[in-house]
């Protein structure tokens, strides 16, 4: 399984994912500020991911801290944080690894600044780690409900390059095909960056995992052929009510489906998931330059001067949501704010396979 991203001696190595699949290049960020352009210009990209980067763009920013004092060494991480935030809004992860980051610091008031520099970087370790470990407890959950020789449609890229490892929409299918289940993808190209294509299709293919690639426009056709079983997506913000934004195509993939009675399950870390906010028309939705869309890999395809509209992601309704697989088990919707609420027996709210 390729690597995503690491952080060694200070340095963090970011797998440059604009080049993928045709060249596999490690781009050195010395400081935090290449780390959050690597996240604004997609080096990296897929939500746990850029929460993993976030962590480690803080813990090498703050080595770079000069302060005597603990007010002044949060004074220092100031900037560091708003630049993180500043990249891309969807997505909670970078949010999720800010305030996390603030909560951990703010026990650890007494401890010298070096031990908490040390700290930092320990925990953008331990946060690679652990999402790995999710991912793995995702797919196992996951994986119950894809049967031997079904065929699975994803969208985007939710797999080993937009995490630490593995995958969270690419947990349960590598679940099913280490449980020895005979299993088919197809993968959607995702215009206009194209991370079905070059990324999804790609780390699969590494893997030994048959995938079939696809222009957007034809998940329709072979749904209506009754050629796909499931659907297992990804997020970059689920809410309160189990709305769930993702990648541009999401909602149409995730509509198609409930007309062609296709489950269709949302694969969600808890680091994805945001209580805080009600419903999914409040989530921030990035919007991006027209040139993603006008060209493709520098060449012009449409009119000089087009209006272009690049919005990077929509919110599928809870009510096209079959279910919600989190490490924690797999969730109606409905009930996904139950998870959020002290006292509440999972087991008993947990959507099992038939
Ligand atoms: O713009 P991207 O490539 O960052 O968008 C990525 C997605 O939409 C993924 O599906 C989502 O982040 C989940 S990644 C496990």
């Amino acid at each position: 399984m390729v690597k995503t991203i690491e952080l060694v001696n200070g340095v963090v190595n970011m797998l440059d994912q604009t080049k993928l699949p045709r060249e596999v290049i490690y781009v050195e960020c010395k400081d935090y500020t290449m780390v959050a352009k690597g996240i604004k210009e997609l080096w990296i990209r897929g939500a746990p991911a850029i929460g993993i980067a976030a962590s480690m763009g803080i813990a090498i920013g703050a080595n770079a801290i000069n302060a005597s004092s603990y007010d002044d060494f949060m004074k220092g991480l100031e900037p560091i944080f708003n630049t993180l935030l500043e990249t891309r809004p969807t997505a909670v992860n970078i949010q999720w690894a800010v305030e996390r980051t603030k909560k951990l610091l703010d026990e650890r008031k007494d401890e010298s600044i070096d031990s908490l520099k040390t700290f930092l970087t320990d925990e953008a370790n331990r946060v690679l780690e652990n999402d790995i470990e999710i991912n793995k407890t995702i797919g196992k959950f996951g994986s119950r409900f894809i049967k031997d020789g079904d065929t699975i449609i994803t969208h985007c890229n939710a797999g080993s390059l937009a995490t630490g490892g593995y995958g969270t929409a690419t947990g349960p299918i590598r679940a099913a095909v280490e449980q020895g289940k005979k299993i088919h993808v197809y993968a959607d190209e995702t215009r206009p960056v194209l991370q079905g294509a070059r990324l999804t299709s790609w780390e699969l293919m590494q893997d030994n995992i048959p995938v079939t690639l696809i222009p957007d426009n034809t998940s329709g056709a072979i749904l209506q052929k009754g050629e796909i079983d499931l659907a297992i997506v990804g997020t970059d913000r689920t809410v309160a009510n189990g709305d769930v934004a993702n990648k541009i195509g999401t909602y149409m993939l995730a509509v198609l489906c409930k007309e062609h009675n296709v489950p269709f399950y949302v694969a969600a870390p808890l680091s994805s998931i945001d209580f805080s906010i009600p419903t999914g028309d409040l989530i921030p939705i990035e919007e991006r330059g027209s040139e993603e869309v006008t060209h493709i890999f520098g060449t012009q395809i449409a009119p000089d001067g087009v209006k272009v509209r690049n919005i990077a992601f929509d919110v599928t309704p809870a009510k096209y949501i079959t279910g919600i697989i989190t490490e924690k088990g797999v969730f109606r919707p409905e009930d996904l704010h139950k998870l959020n609420e002290p006292g509440t027996d999972l087991e008993s709210i947990m959507l099992k396979a038939e």
